[in-house]
C-alpha cells in the first residue's frame, strides 16, 4: 500500500519533469536571437604550434586556458543550457575569459592559512604597472599559496624569479644574482620585438629562463595587454540613436609616427577617402596625457570609428589600443596589425583593414556603414556586449600553479636561447601599402 503510493509519488515526479524538460526544450529550440555569435572554429593545437616555433613544453596545452569556458554571463544550469542549445557557449578564444571573484580579505583565513608556507615570487626590474606590494593577490587563484615580492633579501629562498625582459636596465648584462637549481625563471615581455630594447639577447641571460610569459599565445604563460569578459547583462541602450547622433568619421591617438607597420602610410592613404582626425605628436589635434578622459569621451560621443592600428606587425601583438575600445566607449575599432583578430575576437564588433583589398576600399565600407544607422548599431550593440579586463592576476595564478606543480623539478624546460624565441620570424613587413 505505502510502497504503491511512493511509487505513484515518483511516477508523478518523472512525469512532471519530463514535461518541464519539454517545455524547456520547446522554448531553447525557439530561432536563436539575430544576434547571436557564431562560434569560433576550434583551436588547432598542432597547426598553431607549427606556426609559431614551440619549445616543447609540459605547459603548453594550458596557455589556451583562459577560453576554455566561455559563458554569456548568467551562471546557472538553466542559462548554461539555454546557451549551448543556441550555440553561444563554447567559444574557444583565449582572450575571452571570466571575471576573477576575489573573496572578501578575512581575518579568519589569515588566522587559519596566514602561516602555510607561501611559495615566494620575485619580480626583477618590477614594471611600474605590477603591484608586489600586494600579498593577497593570489587569494582569487586556484592555488592560492603565493606571494609577490621584490625585496632583495627574498631573493634566494624565491621558487620564481620573474624577469621583465624588455626592461631591464641597459648595463645589466646579467642579474648579479645567481640561479638557484630548483628556481624558475619567467622572462616577461608584453612589448613587440620591433621596439624593444633587446636586453634579453645580452649574453648572461642565455640559457637561465624556463619560462616565457608575454602577449604571444604560444608563451607558457599567456599573459596579453587585455582580455575580453562578456557583460552579465548586456546594456539597454538605444544604438540606433547613439549612431545617428556621431558627427564624425574617424580618430587616430598616436605618438609614434614612424612605425614598422607604416601604419602612418595607411593612414594617409585612408585620408584621401574620408576624415581622419589625427590626435597627438603626429597630428593637429592635441590629446596630453591629462586630457586622456577628455578624448575618450570625445570618441564615445562623436567619432563613429577609432583607428586602433598596432605599430607593429608581429604575431599576437595587439595592444590596449584595441581592447580600451571595447569598455563601455561607444566607438567602433578599426584594426590593423598581425594578431588574427577575425579567429579570436568576437565577430561583428570591428573592422579588420585585412578583410579589405585597400585602403580606398575599406573607405568605401566605412563610409556606407556611416550612412547607415542600423548596421552601425547593431555592431556597437554587439561590442558593447563585452568588456576589457587587466590579464595580471590570471597570468600570476598560472605562474604560482606552475610552481607547485608536482613534476615541475622531474622536467627541465628552458628556453636556451630567448631572444630567438621573442625576436626570430615574428615580424613582418606590411602588404597593404
Ligand atoms: C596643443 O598643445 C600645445 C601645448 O600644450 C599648444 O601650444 C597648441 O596650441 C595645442 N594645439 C591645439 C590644436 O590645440
Ligand atoms: C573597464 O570598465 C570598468 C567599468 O567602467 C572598470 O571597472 C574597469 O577597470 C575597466 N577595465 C579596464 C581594463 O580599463
Ligand atoms: C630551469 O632551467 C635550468 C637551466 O637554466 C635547468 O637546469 C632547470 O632544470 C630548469 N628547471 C625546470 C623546473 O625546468
Amino acid at each position: 500500500m505505502r510502497r504503491r503510493r511512493l511509487l505513484r509519488i515518483f511516477a508523478v515526479f518523472v512525469g512532471a519533469w519530463i514535461l518541464l524538460c519539454c517545455a524547456n526544450l520547446f522554448l531553447f529550440l525557439s530561432p536563436p536571437a539575430p544576434d547571436t555569435m557564431t562560434p569560433y572554429q576550434p583551436l588547432d593545437d598542432v597547426e598553431l604550434q607549427q606556426q609559431r616555433h614551440k619549445t616543447a613544453s609540459p605547459h603548453s596545452g594550458s596557455t589556451l586556458s583562459p577560453g576554455d569556458e566561455l559563458s554569456a554571463g548568467q551562471s546557472g544550469w538553466f542559462h548554461k543550457i539555454l546557451r549551448y542549445v543556441r550555440g553561444e557557449e563554447k567559444i574557444p578564444s583565449p582572450y575571452i575569459t571570466k571575471p576573477m571573484e576575489f573573496p572578501p580579505k578575512s581575518s579568519l583565513r589569515n588566522y587559519l592559512f596566514g602561516s602555510v608556507s607561501k611559495k615566494t615570487i620575485f619580480v626583477f626590474s618590477r614594471p611600474p604597472w605590477m603591484n608586489v606590494q600586494a600579498e593577497d593577490d593570489f587569494r582569487a587563484c586556484a592555488v592560492k599559496t603565493c606571494k609577490l615580492t621584490s625585496d632583495y633579501f627574498a631573493l634566494y629562498k624565491s621558487a620564481a624569479v620573474v624577469v621583465d625582459v624588455s626592461h631591464v636596465p641597459r648595463n645589466q648584462y646579467r642579474p648579479s644574482f645567481g640561479k638557484r637549481p630548483d628556481q624558475v625563471w619567467v622572462a616577461l615581455s608584453q612589448e613587440a620585438p620591433t621596439h624593444c630594447c633587446h636586453s634579453y639577447s645580452f649574453p648572461g641571460w642565455a640559457g637561465v629562463f624556463n619560462f616565457t610569459m608575454s602577449y604571444r599565445l604560444d608563451s607558457d604563460i599567456f599573459f596579453p595587454v587585455g582580455m575580453l569578459i562578456r557583460k552579465e547583462l548586456p546594456p539597454r541602450k538605444n544604438y540606433v540613436a547613439i549612431a545617428a547622433r556621431k558627427t564624425k568619421m574617424a580618430a587616430w591617438f598616436v605618438s609614434n609616427c614612424r612605425t614598422q607597420s607604416k601604419r602612418e602610410l595607411y593612414v594617409k592613404e585612408l585620408q584621401k577617402h574620408i576624415d581622419v582626425d589625427v590626435f597627438g605628436q603626429c597630428g593637429p589635434y592635441n590629446c596630453s596625457k591629462a586630457e586622456s578622459e577628455r578624448c575618450r569621451e570625445l570618441l564615445h560621443t562623436d567619432y563613429r570609428f577609432y583607428l586602433a592600428f598596432e605599430n607593429s606587425f608581429c604575431l599576437d601583438y595587439v595592444t590596449e589600443k584595441f581592447f580600451d575600445t571595447y569598455n563601455n566607449t561607444d566607438v567602433i575599432p578599426v584594426v590593423r596589425g598581425h594578431a588574427d583578430y577575425d579567429r579570436y575576437f568576437p565577430p561583428g564588433t570591428f573592422i579588420n583593414t585585412a578583410d579589405f583589398s585597400s585602403p580606398a576600399d575599406l573607405a568605401t565600407h566605412l563610409k556606407a556603414l556611416a550612412s547607415d544607422a542600423y548596421r552601425y548599431a547593431a555592431i556597437l550593440e554587439r561590442k558593447d556586449r563585452y568588456e576589457t579586463t587587466y590579464t595580471l592576476d590570471q597570468a600570476l595564478c598560472k605562474l604560482c600553479e606552475i610552481v607547485h606543480s608536482p613534476e615541475l623539478n622531474s622536467q627541465d624546460h628552458h628556453h636556451t636561447d630567448i631572444a630567438e624565441w621573442f625576436e626570430s620570424d615574428v615580424c613582418f613587413d606590411p602588404e597593404d601599402v
